[in-house]
């Protein structure tokens, strides 16, 4: 019988229909609500029974070391681009953010043994003895890196409890660089077992970034007044509310996401692996042994400064960027040319995304734009179509917003055009 993983995606839904688990209707959405190509899609990842479409927009204007970018966003979640560009209005009337990223972009990964029949030291010694033979073993283990002028930089040994871990310094160029690492690491651990006598318990890349992407922004606390709050209000409310992230963790949980909101959408956008650089970047949070905001804000002379610090562990080569035609796309739109520019675009953009944030939260709440936003969705998921969906939403501000004020709405709506009949 053919496993499910050789199945065609057609197949395989046919098999989903016969467990129950699908109805020909689901199947028939599966088949035809698709962006990619079939190929591609059923190549990218195993046992692929359809497409995930999500919407792609995008923030303009963010002004990172004096260029002006557009940022591709994919997102699900309503009001989430509209705070990007928010923030990045209010950082383009004070000059936009500095950012800086790593020089050398750069990957670690670790080869740990658990046993070591020689014992500790002399098993670190031999390790120490046979350098030139891991970069040898790491050269010729991934020879496109070398010729792009990457490569193993570094080889370091570590004693993490009772083990011992040497960690490579791999600089993976314009890529993300887990494929370059850990073909690099499985090679080494091999030649470092018959030295060491003793099989190694993993070798794998971390996903913490060696060093993070800083962005800095100082802002006039006049352009951050609302309709109702002073400017200076608004930032000393901001300022508290930061120092609150730095002593409640539910609070800097909240915070932190607000952050990612815009990093993971600009991420996603470029096909990037946007899991990397979550547990990157909640790793780098709680660094301290306590979970910290990865963006902080004060004030000094009636200026606001924020400053806002990620390990960034993404790339502009290789991965789903060449297969996937849309994030080309947005790596074009957001003029990505180098790592470095991204990693600090990104880190802007969540510097951008957490003023936005605090500024809703300390001034009107974000509930009263986030549901104006979510109006347009619940229409669409009532069906609205065409000019029914402003209608709808037109409507719904004076009613609840949730999903049987809309169709309660949209069916008036139609029934108010439907001509009667006699
Ligand atoms: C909502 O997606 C994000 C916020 O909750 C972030 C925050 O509270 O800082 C508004």
């Amino acid at each position: 019988m053919t496993k499910f993983y050789e199945m065609t995606p057609c197949e395989r839904r046919q098999c989903l229909i016969r467990e129950g688990i699908l109805t020909e209707n689901d199947a028939n959405t599966l088949e035809s609500d698709i962006a990619l190509d079939d190929t591609v899609a059923n190549n990218l990842i195993e046992n692929q029974i359809g497409q995930f479409a999500l919407p792609l927009g995008v923030a303009r204007g963010l002004i990172v070391n004096g260029k002006k970018y557009d940022i591709p966003m994919v997102v699900e979640e309503p009001s989430v681009v509209a705070a990007a560009n928010n923030g990045a209005r209010i950082f383009a009337l004070n000059g936009g953010t500095t950012a800086q990223s790593p020089a050398q972009h750069t990957v670690l990964a670790e080869i740990v043994f658990d046993t070591f029949p020689d014992g500790l030291n002399n098993t670190i010694h031999c390790l120490q003895q046979h350098h030139d033979d891991i970069i040898t073993c790491a050269a010729q283990a991934k020879p496109s890196i070398l010729q792009r002028g990457g490569g193993l930089r570094k080889i370091t040994i570590d004693t993490p409890g009772r083990f011992i871990k040497i960690v490579l310094t791999i600089d993976v160029q314009a890529a993300m660089g887990a494929n370059i690492a850990n073909t690099i690491a499985e090679a080494v651990a091999h030649l470092c077992e018959q030295w060491v006598h003793s099989d190694a318990l993993t070798a794998i890349l971390t996903n913490l970034a060696p060093e993070p992407t800083i962005a800095t922004v100082t802002l006039k606390t006049e352009t951050l007044a609302t309709k109702n709050i002073p400017g200076e209000r608004i930032a000393q409310k901001i300022v508290a509310l930061s120092e609150l992230a730095t002593c409640d963790i539910d609070r800097a949980v909240t915070h932190n996401k607000g952050i990612m909101n815009g990093i993971t959408s600009a991420v996603l956008a470029t096909g990037n692996d946007t899991r990397a650089v979550e547990a990157g970047a909640h790793c780098y949070a709680a660094r301290n042994h306590q979970y910290y905001p990865l963006a902080q804000w004060d004030m000094t002379n009636n200026l606001l400064h924020g400053r806002l610090e990620i390990p960034l562990q993404v790339g502009i080569v290789g991965g789903a960027i060449r297969s996937l035609p849309t994030a080309r796309i947005a790596q074009k739109i957001g003029r990505y040319h180098s790592v470095q520019t991204y990693q600090n675009i990104l880190a802007s953009l969540g510097l951008a995304q957490n003023l936005a944030a605090l500024r809703a939260l300390v001034g009107p709440g974000i509930q009263k734009g986030h549901m104006a936003l979510q109006a347009r969705n619940l229409a669409l998921t009532a069906g609205a179509h065409g000019d029914e969906i402003a209608l709808t939403v037109q409507k719904m501000q004076s009613t609840a917003k949730d999903l049987a004020s809309a169709q309660q709405i949209l069916q008036e709506i139609r029934a108010a055009r439907t001509i009667p009949t006699v």
